[in-house]
């Protein structure tokens, strides 16, 4: 599914034509110059320096740069998903000094351009945002669906320490636990779950499995894509299900000097049972793990408050934001 490097580039709308700028399939060797023109992006937050050489290689994936008189002065990665007929766009970004003149809009149109000769089958094209999206936006997106974004940060050891003495401590551990401890899936009871049983269809938001950003619908090929991650899954009961949650393993962030990034995405209503998923997930974490972490976790928007307040009040990690939400949104492929 991967767009050769030697592509050949869609014949442009003449306005994308007119705005000066050459698009290429980025390689190794652009990476410095990507670099240098993200930082401070996502708040320190930027996951692209980790994952850089890995999007390169998926299959599924295409990074496009877009210079300007020979400089990269932007960046976006689309990956066909959905059995083929989404493209999910990710990594958007422009160099400051290039912002506000149009450069995202023009790389966006020539992405979705570029899908349309490659795969005619991609009806539809996906994000998600964070940012404060306004009606001009909904009048170009429709909402798939939104989760909460709790970002907090703490010292891995400092967090160790305290989820220990939880577990020596009857009150506040008694009130985590029900009768059912989470249980970790594999990849077989994953399958199992996801695609053998309409189980999830009442968890999932829109029947989406949110990933670390990226929307997927419930279907095999998704599943395969998600299996070849370092993911953790969790689910307080695969019988009757009412809290999922999926988490990554921790990957360094450019914020500073041991930073690492953790993202938690839970799905489900039930404040116990998520609260109950996201500390074994932060005791598996945080085991083995020296540094500094930032832990974004994504939630069902109404348990972002009592989640919150059971980070700062019973955990003593530090609140970093207050509420944002993440947008998936998508509009039609024309
Ligand atoms: C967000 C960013 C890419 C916008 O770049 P820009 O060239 O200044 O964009 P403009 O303000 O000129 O807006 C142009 C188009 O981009 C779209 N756009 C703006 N922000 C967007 C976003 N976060 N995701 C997708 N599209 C976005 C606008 O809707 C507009 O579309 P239109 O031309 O079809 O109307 C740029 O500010 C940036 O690099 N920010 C830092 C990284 C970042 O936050 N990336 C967003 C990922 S969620």
């Amino acid at each position: 599914m991967k767009i050769d490097t030697s592509l050949t580039m869609p014949q442009l709308p003449e306005a994308l034509a007119q705005a000066g700028l050459q698009f290429a399939v980025a390689t190794e060797e652009d990476f410095d110059e990507i670099m240098s023109m993200s930082q401070d992006i996502y708040g320190g937050l930027d996951y692209l320096p980790t994952r850089y050489s890995s999007w390169l290689q998926d299959t599924n994936r295409t990074v496009i740069l877009a210079r300007k008189q020979g400089k990269v002065i932007a960046l976006e990665s689309v990956c066909v998903i959905d059995d083929g007929e989404t493209m999910l766009v990710e990594g958007l970004r422009v160099a400051p000094q290039e912002r506000g003149k149009g450069v995202a809009g023009v790389l966006l149109r020539f992405c979705s351009e570029l899908v349309k000769s490659k795969y005619p089958e991609v009806k539809v094209s996906r994000l998600t945002r964070d940012d404060q999206m306004g009606p001009k936006d909904f009048q170009k997106y429709r909402l798939i669906t939104k989760q909460g974004i709790l970002l907090v940060r703490f010292r891995a050891e400092d967090l160790k320490l305290r989820l220990s003495e939880f577990s020596l401590s009857r009150d506040i551990y008694s009130s985590l636990s029900s009768n059912h401890s989470p249980v970790r899936l594999d990849d077989s009871s994953i399958t199992q779950l996801y695609l053998t049983t309409d189980l999830m269809q009442g968890v999932l938001p829109n029947s989406t499995i949110i990933q670390d950003w990226q929307p997927f619908k419930l279907l095999a090929s998704n599943i395969a894509i998600l299996l070849k991650k370092d993911i953790d899954w969790m689910v307080d009961d695969v019988s009757s299900p009412s809290v999922a949650s999926l988490c990554t393993f921790p990957f360094r962030v450019p914020i500073g000097d041991n930073w690492y990034y953790l993202n938690i995405d839970i799905f489900g209503k039930d404040l116990n049972l998520a609260q109950q998923q996201f500390f074994c997930h932060l005791q598996r974490h945080t085991a083995t793990l020296k540094g500094h972490v930032m832990c974004q976790i994504f939630l069902d928007p109404p348990l972002w408050k009592p989640m919150a307040e059971f980070c700062h009040n019973v955990l003593n990690v530090e609140l970093v934001k207050e509420y944002t939400e993440q947008c998936v949104v998508e509009s039609d492929v024309v």
